[in-house]
């Protein structure tokens, strides 16, 4: 945990900003995978770690906003409990590291809310994510889950985006130490890939080195020679001389804080002169944009200029054709790169994405926009100083959908379909970095990663 301090300043400005009412901050349960005693790794929620710091089953809390009072629920082990699990610290002797000291039994919270409801009070809660904690809210509120949605707290959501997304010093020195384990994931990556060897084989190792750490992945590897498939959670693939592999994965700090990043790796240690080329396209557009980070510039901006510099090299390739800027306008570029440039990162790797992506990536001024590759931008709002985000742009050629914009002659004004018959097994090239916009201008996060095709190439022939 970090001290005591930072907890109760955080709910301290939470209840200033929120104003009046009751706020319900609902923890995470086990999560069972097949019956309830084999579960799944326990994550607590990650408003509830970021407020609360404790990171065990079983906690419900209260911010009694009116009163200025906070309240902890949870239960403290049974005997059976210590005999199965182990001795734990008590539910009190847990809130005092954060700072709370008044603790009661699970079984007075659904009193506590009635009675603030009787009274009329606003109780505040999120939109919730697990079935479980909907269930909750159903019992707790009398709330159905289909309404949930209808009832959760703007001010609440407002106020926690507001908050978690500008990063203290102690949280990006908590990405950082995430990211010194990806350094070691993705170097071992491209030591380990070679022809004949199994893609399960280094993403297994990779989560070793994680495990080893005592950490967790931040969230399900993509190592894939298919780097096309945006997110390939496969790993059957068995890597043959002339592949690349896309390594996109992440651990979690001691604090549950997220890095995330991506490498494309050649298999057999050598980039061919084709792969060369676009790999070159992806990182000039990724060292384009990461230079373009910085406070007040919209990240929806960036997005396009990594969109006009990915379809400039295409063009150059003559796999596009026509001006760039409206080739960029009718979405052509989209058929190579068919997602967003980046999201925020932090104790989520798609920070509070649970919270909703409107609140997170847009503003009152800057709505997403709904077609093909720009609906999936996660991040478009001006950033801030403090904001931690990827920039993740990349090249893919799609089979099934080059063969579907092929057969409507989809933007053929701006796209060279017969020269893109020769690259319908390319695969993919993805190159992503965590980047902090600082006052001023932005700091790649995290020591260097071997980026360059030298540096790549380097580092794959060991
Ligand atoms: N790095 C995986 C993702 O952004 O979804």
């Amino acid at each position: 945990m970090f001290s005591t301090d930072v907890y109760i300043e955080r709910r301290k400005r939470l209840r200033n900003d929120v104003q009046s009412g009751m706020i319900l901050l609902l923890g995470n349960e086990e999560s069972p995978m097949n019956f309830a005693d084999n579960q799944y790794p326990f994550r607590q929620d990650s408003s509830f770690l970021y407020f609360f710091g404790l990171d065990c089953p079983g906690l419900s809390a209260v911010i009694d906003i009116d009163q200025g009072a906070e309240y902890m629920f949870g239960d403290d082990l049974t005997v059976d409990d210590i005999v199965w699990n182990g001795p734990q610290p008590t539910l009190k002797e847990k809130c005092l590291k954060t700072g709370i000291s008044e603790t009661a039994g699970l079984v007075k919270l659904p009193d506590a809310l009635k009675k603030a409801a009787q009274q009329g009070r606003k109780i505040h809660f999120l939109p919730q994510y697990r079935a479980v904690n909907i269930l909750k809210i159903q019992q707790l509120l009398g709330i159905h889950p289909s309404d949930i949605t209808g009832h959760v707290s703007q001010p609440l959501i407002k106020a926690i985006v507001a908050q978690r997304s500008i990063k203290s010093e102690q949280e990006i020195e908590q990405i950082e130490a995430a990211l010194d384990i990806s350094y070691e994931m993705q170097t071992l990556a491209m030591k380990m890939s070679k022809p004949g060897v199994y893609e399960r084989r280094v993403a297994s190792a990779m989560e070793a080195v994680v495990l080893s750490h005592g950490s967790r992945l931040a969230f399900p590897t993509i190592f894939s020679i298919h780097g096309e498939t945006l997110h390939n959670h496969s790993y059957d693939n068995q890597m043959q001389d002339g592949d690349m592999a896309v390594n996109d994965s992440g651990a979690e700090s001691p604090l549950h804080y997220a890095s995330d990043i991506t490498r494309t790796m050649p298999v057999s240690g050598k980039f061919s002169q084709r792969q060369k080329e676009i790999y070159s396209i992806v990182l000039n557009a990724q060292e384009k944009a990461i230079e373009a980070v910085r406070p007040g510039v919209e990240f929806r901006d960036i997005h396009l200029l990594a969109c006009r510099e990915l379809a400039s090299g295409l063009k150059d390739l003559g796999l596009m054709k026509g001006d760039i800027e409206q080739a960029v306008q009718a979405g052509a570029h989209t058929l190579f790169f068919q997602c967003g440039l980046g999201h925020m990162l932090g104790l989520d790797v798609h920070d509070m994405e649970a919270l909703g992506e409107e609140y997170v990536g847009y503003a009152d001024t800057i709505k997403r926009n709904p077609e093909f590759g720009f609906k999936s931008l996660r991040l478009a709002k001006a950033l801030e100083p403090g904001f931690v985000i990827t920039v993740e742009p990349g090249v893919y050629f799609i089979p099934e959908l080059i063969d579907r914009w092929k057969a409507d002659r989809k933007n053929s004004q701006y796209i060279n379909y017969e020269l893109l018959e020769e690259y319908m097994d390319f695969g993919g090239v993805r190159i992503e970095d965590d980047i902090l916009a600082t006052g001023t201008g932005h700091r790649v996060l995290g020591g260097p990663i071997p980026k360059t095709i030298s540096e790549v190439e380097d580092m794959s022939s060991c």
